[in-house]
């Protein structure tokens, strides 16, 4: 930090801490281009002598530091949900400003409207309480009005100011405004937005922003600047409902002290109060609120505290420390929106990393339901989702969670999903419910298990994973690495692309959703095999590194073994044995792996065999030699 920025990060401290009594609005604008967005932030700005937009690079160099306690907690709350975005290389085009009244201190998501709406929405949206939507009074609703009304319901505001701007463009007429605002209305009841209050304004002159304009005398509803010091904050609502605080981490100082460290989403918390934590359901009472300013005998949703508890209960980073008498629930498979923000589309099945709080699970997409097309929101049968996609799907974790609706509690029932592979955020997400099977299906304990199944073989079980282009070789070498083990006494199955292709997986073909599909199926078979004491090859092309791992990581450290048959593409295309790449160059096959469709090579396998100077028999050898060297054969 040099030291403009230093000196302008004490000015906003000081900023806050002046107006830490203030309750704080969290608000967006959208428009389309010429709406005078940009001119109605401008003014509120200048009307309320804010605080100098370059200001907020400070801010965001260094959120976290606001996020410690007291009035400064709400900042963070805004930028949190950022942060594992702007970490992760997402550009998102959202300008944050902020503001204050005597009433209240604002900060507003700008959010522009070109054709990344929908992620730019999604984040500059999802801690905000309340919407501005602009429209020109000359030209009324327009598609973008609906598109951005449709995805403020989305992200769960009911509070929206439809500011119909340039009244002064229509003679200040009562008849368009109200002809306008009536249609609007009638538009938003029809998607759920209940809270609409429409203003006629002059963002450039100033008309009904702060105070009311002589040119409406017709108008009796508030200003603009009164509707956003008055309407209600999602702060105070949360304060009213259940105790909800995520831990964030176990405050362990010395051995005498053990407190959990975490910001309450929802309700409040005094000594005393009888509480449960999850998903273990332990209950106890709290102790002591403890803070870096002493003890509380209160604290509130926003706040950020420290819980001492009565008794000595296993608490660990993730739980959720809730009102013992009105817990939320704990599962693993949902209903859910998700929105999604990579060029890389979301396909079902493929395995994602979920983070809802304080917690980061496996997930997956079990049924994609259908996409939302945003301009009607109308159903439309889907695949898979594209960038700014939005769909409703069936979701699998692979563990538990506790959660609520994301209509109840933004923090409890919003997620982001990550690519396991680059690492970045690749989608958010909205959880509605639990699906009844989560909680009603139990794995079965069986008394005969893997190590007993295997000790009656007398070996030690396995998954060879066979990948590369088709035609490197694959189903030949893992063919003599069959011949070779079961030769040698050693139980085996070999699992051959060509071959589940007639049967469990005749339903599928070549798109990458479809591959995903395929692969997910036989990496479970090949994990049951295991299981069942085999030593199990796999021969696909097995295309994406995603798939290939997600099947290592269902089996046991060291019983997956990743052979990369590396076979370059020409001379794949050169043996082409069943005369498919003639027929893909012709444009006879779509989506064939090495020409239209990709192949992603291990970056790590465990045995990489170069077909071109080996021959296959070579190849099969060396692989039995290397299971002997793991002990899989004797
Ligand atoms: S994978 O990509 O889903 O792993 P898999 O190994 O099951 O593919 O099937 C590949 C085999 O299907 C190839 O060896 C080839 O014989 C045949 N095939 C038919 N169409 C295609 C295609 N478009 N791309 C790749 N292989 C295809």
């Amino acid at each position: 930090m040099d030291r403009s920025t230093d000196t302008q990060a004490a000015e906003i401290e000081r900023w806050l801490q002046q107006h830490e009594d203030k309750s704080l609005l969290r608000f967006i604008t959208c428009g389309s281009v010429d709406d005078g967005k940009s001119t109605l932030i401008g003014r509120l700005l200048y009307d309320s002598k804010l605080l100098a937009d370059d200001q907020l690079a400070a801010v965001q160099a260094d959120s976290r530091k606001w996020g410690t306690r007291g009035g400064e907690v709400d900042l963070a709350l805004l930028v949190d949900g950022l942060a594992a975005e702007r970490e992760q290389g997402i550009t998102i085009d959202v300008a944050y400003r902020f503001f204050h009244t005597e009433r209240r201190k604002f900060i507003v998501a700008d959010t522009p409207g070109h054709e990344q709406y929908t992620r730019n929405m999604v984040t500059g949206a999802s801690t905000a309480d309340a919407a501005v939507i602009l429209v020109d009074a000359r030209k009324g609703l327009l598609t973008q009005t609906r598109r951005h009304s449709h995805l403020v319901r989305l992200i769960g505001i009911r509070r929206v100011v439809l500011a119909v701007n340039k009244m002064d463009l229509v003679g200040w007429s009562q008849e368009v405004f109200d002809r306008i605002a009536d249609a609007y209305r009638e538009f938003a009841a029809r998607i759920g937005l209940e809270q609409v209050t429409a203003i006629p304004l002059s963002a450039l002159d100033g008309d009904n922003m702060l105070a009311h304009s002589e040119r409406t005398p017709w108008y009796r509803g508030p200003t603009l600047m009164a509707w956003l010091e008055t309407v209600e904050v999602d702060d105070e609502r949360l304060q009213a409902g259940p105790l909800r605080m995520p831990v964030q981490w176990v405050n362990r100082p010395h051995q005498d002290f053990r407190g959990y460290a975490g910001t309450i989403a929802r309700g409040s918390v005094a000594p005393g109060d009888r509480v449960r934590v999850l998903p273990s359901g332990r209950a106890t009472a709290v102790a002591a609120i403890v803070t870096a300013d002493g003890e509380l005998a209160q604290a509130v949703a926003g706040q950020s505290v420290t819980l001492t508890l009565a008794d000595e209960v296993d608490v660990s980073r993730g739980d959720v420390i809730v009102a013992a008498d009105d817990p939320p629930e704990v599962a693993d498979q949902f209903e859910c929106t998700i929105v999604w923000m990579a060029d890389e589309p979301l396909l079902p099945g493929r395995q994602y990393e979920l983070k809802t709080g304080t917690r980061s699970v496996g997930a997956s997409v079990t049924d994609l339901k259908y996409a939302l097309d945003v301009d009607t929101m109308d159903h439309i049968a889907a695949k898979q989702l594209g960038l700014n996609g939005i769909g409703v799907a069936n979701l699998a974790l692979d563990r538990q969670i506790v959660f609520e609706p994301y209509e109840t509690s933004r923090e409890m029932g919003g997620f982001v999903l990550i690519d396991r592979m680059s690492h970045h955020t690749v989608g958010a997400g909205m959880l509605h419910f639990a699906l009844r099977r989560a909680s009603n299906i139990h794995l079965q304990h069986v008394d005969v298990d893997r190590a007993a199944r295997a000790r009656l073989k007398g070996q030690r079980p396995g998954v060879l994973w066979f990948t590369g282009l088709s035609g490197s070789g694959k189903s030949t070498i893992a063919n003599l690495v069959e011949k070779k083990l079961h030769a040698a006494g050693r139980h085996t199955y070999l699992l051959d692309g060509d071959n589940v292709r007639h049967g469990l997986n005749k339903d599928l073909g070549f798109t990458e959703a479809d591959r995903v599909e395929n692969i997910r199926r036989i990496a479970e078979v090949a994990k049951l095999m295991a299981d069942a004491g085999l030593i199990v090859m796999t021969a696909f092309i097995s295309p994406f590194r995603a798939e290939r791992d997600m099947a290592r990581r269902l089996l046991p450290d060291g019983d997956f073994v990743e052979v990369h048959v590396d076979t370059p593409l020409e001379v794949a295309e050169g043996r082409d044995v069943k005369g498919l790449y003639r027929k893909a160059r012709r444009g006879e096959l779509k989506n064939f792996t090495g020409i239209d469709s990709p192949y992603e090579p291990p970056e790590q396998p465990e045995m990489r065999i170069d077909t071109v100077t080996l021959s296959a028999e070579d190849a099969a050898e060396r692989v039995v030699g290397y299971l002997r060297a793991q002990g899989m054969v004797g």
